[in-house]
């Protein structure tokens, strides 16, 4: 018994402990003429979709939920956000050149094809990037219309 305490007191203690280690959530200032919604002058019922589905992930204006300040989840939140703006960052649209600019529409629309975007796991916890199927079809014809006319 006495053993089993100490162990849990051992995990409380390094979860507590872990909470001490910072995690960067400070954004990037927007330039807004650099951003992809202004450049692009994306119809309001599609920057909408995109500002619930991707932004959180693929732009410099994350909101962050109230879960992402608790380690070990504010580590996995930072990683997913990290990873997402190396891919593509809609923040900065205007500084890829064209052939980086028509991959990502490509692969924008494909990932909303295949079912990998927005992220699965992020959907559970974040509702309002629930796509119906309409919507979905909105955004994936959006991309396309764009990579058509590049
Ligand atoms: C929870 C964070 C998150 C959200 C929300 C999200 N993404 Fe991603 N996205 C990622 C991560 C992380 C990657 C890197 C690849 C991977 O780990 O699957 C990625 C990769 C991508 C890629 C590159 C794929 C490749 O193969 O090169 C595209 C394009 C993309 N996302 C588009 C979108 C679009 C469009 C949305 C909204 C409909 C979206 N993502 C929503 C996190 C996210």
């Amino acid at each position: 018994m006495i053993k089993f305490s100490r162990t849990v007191l051992a995990v409380v203690i390094v979860l507590v402990l872990i909470q001490f280690i910072p995690v960067n959530r400070t954004n990037e200032p927007v330039q807004a003429a650099e951003d992809f919604i202004q450049v692009m002058q994306t119809p309001p019922q599609v920057t909408a979709l995109l500002k619930n589905a991707c932004y959180d992930c693929h732009s410099n204006e994350t909101v962050y939920p109230d879960y992402a300040r608790v380690a070990p989840f504010s580590w996995s939140v930072k990683h997913h956000v990290n990873k997402g703006r190396r891919y593509a960052n809609f923040s900065v649209w205007a500084s890829y050149n064209d052939e980086l600019k028509m991959n990502m529409l490509k692969k924008s629309a494909q990932t909303l094809k295949d079912h990998t975007m927005p992220m699965p796991a992020y959907i559970n916890f974040h509702p309002e990037a629930s796509l119906t199927p309409g919507e979905r079809e909105l955004l994936i014809s959006y991309f396309e219309s764009l990579a058509a006319e590049q």
